[in-house]
């Protein structure tokens, strides 16, 4: 029964092909919009029936024997009361609930499967809602989130790894051991577990910074960066020296993403950027640190192309650096050769960290997400989102239910939304209708603040249908202009599956993901599975 519903939907799918490509002529032809409907609704697909009626294929048998199948597989879930040997933390950045269902939209456009496809989370068996603000602001940035959910304690907007006792830019404060919090990395490691960090965007970037920062400025990523805000070096050690010379960082076992200017000093080449040199001050070159330091512990690796990526050998290599951009890493529409995909690093750390018997803890972050989000260029942040589905996938396929707890959520929300009516399997990145009032057309994606905002002309709304939309980085219209869209404030949505997945349910604080999973991974302080499990 499992693989018939597939299977059926396929046929139908292909018997409602002609009327798919009618509804995508008709969108490129509103020009002639007295003739269209566009966001009408779509004809539904028929079946020939035994009687040799023709019936709707989503007829009342149709959902029934669907959603009873949904009905058993929700019957069969139990919960998982074991201890969590490893924890993979994946992490949207700047993805809301639209965008997961925008990006599955897209993906089911390709797939044929339409609304009914699937993302690797929507497979998981737990889901909860988390609250986001943090101690000095109802709609958080990325620094104090990741505070949040891998520290399990709120801070102020962009400080890292420290409490609210800690302004912005308060050098001093920042190194108070009292105000300083414990990432889960850190936790593992205590229990001679392993682990890593992958990013797209900079590994001294906010969110994988709080794995291992403690900073009162998330922008502190080199020396260089302290020494423009008139702060002592000295005193405030940088978000990259914190990485590769202080523990946790010290001791990871995988590090992989971008943001090598942070780790070069000035005047030495960067391998790739023509005419680009480092950007340290102190004449630090934190590469060449971080191999003498992991070669002194395992073999050591370093890699900055993708190539040596899929070629290094993870059987003989304990400790896996990998820095294959200047900045960020390139969006997936940009097809940079030099930058692996987020599923080829996330395997490669996977099979590092799956050698230490005792676990591991991973961290993934799908950092461009919120970067094209930030730019209103929805189309690639719905790739992005993609490319982040088979991250988890892969990590889904290479890992074990019964000892890995996963989690999928985001930080914070992005103010992308989905307009309706888009008819049934259309694109979700094109029109969505005609407006009743204008007599314009206008996408189904719309921010409410960013770049993307237009000026009328003589009081008329511009038509986006003539502004080239199908364009991957075509920038989707927002109602308040600002260079780069804000955050957004409401709940986001995490999802679980593996030991003790089943407390994330409910609506819970961002800071009580970390003591959750303490407890599931019998790491850290706090309340522990594998202790309570003795005094029964
Ligand atoms: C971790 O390993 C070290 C060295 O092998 C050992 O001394 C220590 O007791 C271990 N700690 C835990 C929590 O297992
Ligand atoms: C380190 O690499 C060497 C050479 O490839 C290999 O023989 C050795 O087993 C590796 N050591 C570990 C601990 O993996
Ligand atoms: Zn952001």
């Amino acid at each position: 029964m499992r693989f018939f519903i597939p299977l059926l939907l396929l046929v139908a799918a292909a018997l409602a092909r002609n009327i798919d490509d009618e509804v995508h002529h008709k969108q490129n032809r509103f020009k002639d919009r007295d003739h269209l409907h566009i966001g009408a609704d779509a004809p539904p697909m028929m079946k020939l029936a035994a009687d040799g009626q023709l019936r709707a294929v989503e007829d009342s048998e149709y959902w029934n024997e669907k959603c009873q199948q949904e009905l058993k597989d929700q019957l069969a879930v139990t919960p998982i009361v074991s201890q969590a040997k490893n924890v993979i933390f994946f992490l949207a950045d700047g993805t809301g609930v639209a965008t997961l269902t925008a990006a599955r939209l897209l993906k089911g456009l390709r797939t044929g499967m339409y609304e009914q496809e699937r993302m690797a989370w929507d497979l998981f068996p737990y889901s909860s809602l988390i609250k986001t603000y943090n101690t000095n602001n109802q709609v958080t940035d990325s620094a104090a989130s990741a505070t949040a959910y891998l520290n399990g304690v709120k801070g102020n907007q962009a400080t890292i790894g420290v409490d609210a006792n800690v302004q912005r830019g308060d050098c001093q404060a920042m190194n108070v051991p009292e105000y300083r919090t414990q990432s889960l990395s850190k936790d593992f490691q205590d229990e001679n577990k392993s682990a890593g960090i992958v990013t797209m965007s900079r590994v001294t970037d906010a969110s994988p910074a709080g794995t291992y920062g403690h900073t009162a400025d998330r922008n502190w990523e080199s020396d260089s960066d302290i020494n423009d805000d008139g702060e002592d070096t000295e005193l405030c050690d940088d978000l990259a020296e914190q990485l590769v010379l202080n523990e946790p960082g010290s001791k990871f076992k995988v590090i992989l993403g971008g943001g090598r200017q942070k780790f070069l000093p000035e005047g030495v080449d960067d391998p790739e950027e023509e005419d680009q040199t480092g950007r340290r001050n102190d004449g630090k070159n934190l590469i060449d640190a971080w191999l003498e330091g992991s070669s002194s512990m395992g073999n050591a690796t370093y890699v900055w192309h993708k190539d040596d990526l899929l070629s290094f050998d993870a059987a003989s290599t304990n400790y896996l650096l990998g820095l294959f951009d200047y900045k960020d890493m390139s969006y997936a529409i940009d097809e940079d050769a030099s930058n692996p995909s987020l599923e080829e690093m996330t395997r490669a750390a996977i099979a590092v960290l799956q050698k230490d018997s005792n676990g591991y803890f991973l961290f993934v972050e799908g950092a461009l997400i919120d970067k094209a989000n930030h730019d209103n260029e929805a189309s690639s942040a719905l790739e992005e989102a993609v490319e982040f589905d088979k991250a988890v996938a892969a990590a889904v396929e290479m890992t074990d239910e019964s000892d890995t707890l996963i989690i999928v959520t985001a930080d914070h929300s992005q103010p992308m939304t989905i307009n309706g009516y888009p008819a049934l399997h259309s694109d979700i990145r094109g029109v969505a209708g005609v407006s009743d009032v204008d007599d314009i057309p206008y996408l189904a994606l719309i921010y409410t603040s960013g770049p993307g905002y237009r000026e009328q002309t003589d009081g008329v709304r511009p038509d986006p249908t003539e502004e080239g939309y199908e364009d991957p980085h075509y920038v989707f219209a927002a109602a308040v202009p600002r260079e780069a869209s804000t955050h957004n404030g409401e709940d986001v949505i995490l999802y679980a599956r593996g030991p003790h997945a089943h407390l994330f349910t409910g609506n819970h604080e961002n800071a009580y993901i970390t003591h959750a999973i303490r407890y599931a991974a019998c790491v850290g302080d706090g309340l522990n599975f594998c202790d309570e499990k003795v005094k029964v």
